[in-house]
């Protein structure tokens, strides 16, 4: 795996919001990395935060859960789930909990930049011993490991998966109904935009999207495809100019790409967005391989009832982003979340979630061919293509710049700003 790290700017920005966030608080009254995993006790139960709250995501958790009653019948499982994709109302939520010394005993977390926020602010502990009670130190990728580690080398939570952002889901029904070829693929974005025109003409919606988070998730793979992968990731370590004609351009696409999509987007989620593919009411939906689960999980199949692709314009490039759960400071039952957490490591844990969830272990050492055709064909890409960070999924930005990046984005899908007031904006969100 090929991870790109260089984020150092980006990582020095979180440092600096993690400061201000750890002063507002009052600071974490943690072990300061002493490596210990933290206090103990609480060995009855564990209170397990996260946004898988229904449908595929709850059926993920809940395979997660059949191997963790397996392995710790004695702690009962307490599921904190909060609505709505990409924790968009979870992650505030947790925000104001973690605040007022009020912590679940385990959250999700993605890695890289989300999970250095928590680190910086002081609200989880080291649970590097864990990594060594649980034999844990070499079945992850190390790059991935890099990715939740601070600047001293500790480890700050422990990966369940790993899923792919940058992936095109198509009915090819639809296609085929409108004479476009299911198995057309498409070299750049402008290429696949003349077949939605085709689509928009013949009154069939072309692009499924849903409320701000997935508008956020198609921006980025559009920076992606335009941009290519080096320049993407410059946009987080500052040597991508926000304000050029490169991103303006990106932007134009963007701008002309929500132009194929719902009107009724922003009341919806990801769930129903996939599902207009689903049931033939669009063509095309971008969004993570978690929607690979929601397809699944209603008895379709890949290459009859649905298609996957890497977005136009991004093959050979992996947009990676990563679950993992923590340890919080001042957790109420931290054996309780020791257990969680040896699950959430186990290969048994690891097997059981990511075959339900859509997404591939984080582990090294699990077999692929447990794994349905589309993950196997994700195990191949994580293996072989160019690793680039998502944004919309806490692995390259700081969550204060993916708000300010979510708010830009909203006013302007909802026609409150023009192509030139937006990119400013993002000039402004990504400032640090
Ligand atoms: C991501 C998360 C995935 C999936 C998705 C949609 O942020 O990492 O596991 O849940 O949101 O809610």
């Amino acid at each position: 795996m090929r991870i790109d790290r260089r984020t150092s700017a980006t990582v020095a920005t979180a440092a600096l919001v993690g400061l201000a966030l750890a002063a507002c608080s009052g600071g974490g009254s943690g072990d300061g990395g002493t490596g210990d995993g933290g206090a103990s006790g609480g060995g009855d139960e564990v209170e397990v935060f996260t946004w898988w709250a229904a449908g595929s995501e709850k059926a993920g958790l809940d395979a997660l859960v059949g191997v963790f009653n397996e392995q710790h019948p004695d702690v009962e499982f307490i599921n904190g789930a909060v609505a709505g994709g990409a924790g968009s109302a979870a992650k505030d939520l947790l925000q104001s909990r973690l605040q007022a010394q009020d912590p679940p005993d385990t959250f999700q977390a993605h890695a890289g930049a989300e999970l250095q926020d928590y680190i910086d602010a002081a609200q989880i502990e080291d649970v590097s011993s864990l990594y060594d009670e649980f034999g844990l130190t070499d079945v992850f990728p190390a790059d991935l490991v890099d990715r939740l580690k601070s600047d001293d080398g500790a480890i700050y939570s422990i990966p369940s998966n790993i899923h792919r952002a940058n992936v095109v889901w198509a009915n090819p029904t639809v296609l085929e109904a409108n004479g476009i070829d299911p198995a057309a693929t498409y070299d750049d974005l402008d290429a696949w935009m003349a077949d939605l025109d085709k689509l928009k003409a013949a009154g069939v919606t072309p692009l499924s999207v849903a409320t701000t988070w997935t508008q956020v998730h198609l921006l980025e793979t559009v920076l992606l495809a335009d941009l290519g992968a080096e320049a993407y990731n410059g946009l987080w370590d500052g040597s991508t100019d926000w304000s050029g004609a490169e991103v303006t351009s990106a932007l134009e696409d963007f701008e002309k790409l929500m132009s194929y999509t719902n009107t009724d987007r922003d009341g919806l989620d990801w769930p129903e967005a996939t599902q207009m593919v689903i049931d033939g009411n669009a063509a095309f939906n971008v969004m993570g391989d978690w929607a690979v689960a929601a397809f699944e999980e209603q008895g379709k199949t890949l290459g009859t009832d649905f298609t996957a692709a890497p977005v136009p314009g991004t093959d050979g490039v992996f947009d990676f982003l990563a679950d993992s759960f923590t340890l919080p400071v001042g957790a109420p039952h931290p054996d309780g979340a020791k257990a969680w957490l040896e699950t959430v490591g186990s290969l048994e844990g690891q097997v059981a979630f990511n075959k339900a969830k859509g997404s591939i272990p984080a582990r090294t050492d699990a077999d692929p061919s447990e794994f349905s055709e589309y993950q196997q064909t994700a195990i191949e890409s994580f293996g072989q293509d160019t690793i680039v960070s998502s944004l919309a999924h806490g692995a390259a930005a700081p969550v204060a710049t993916l708000n300010a990046i979510s708010d830009a984005t909203s006013k302007f899908t909802s026609g409150g700003s023009d192509l030139a007031t937006f990119q400013s904006e993002l000039v402004t969100a990504t400032e640090g």
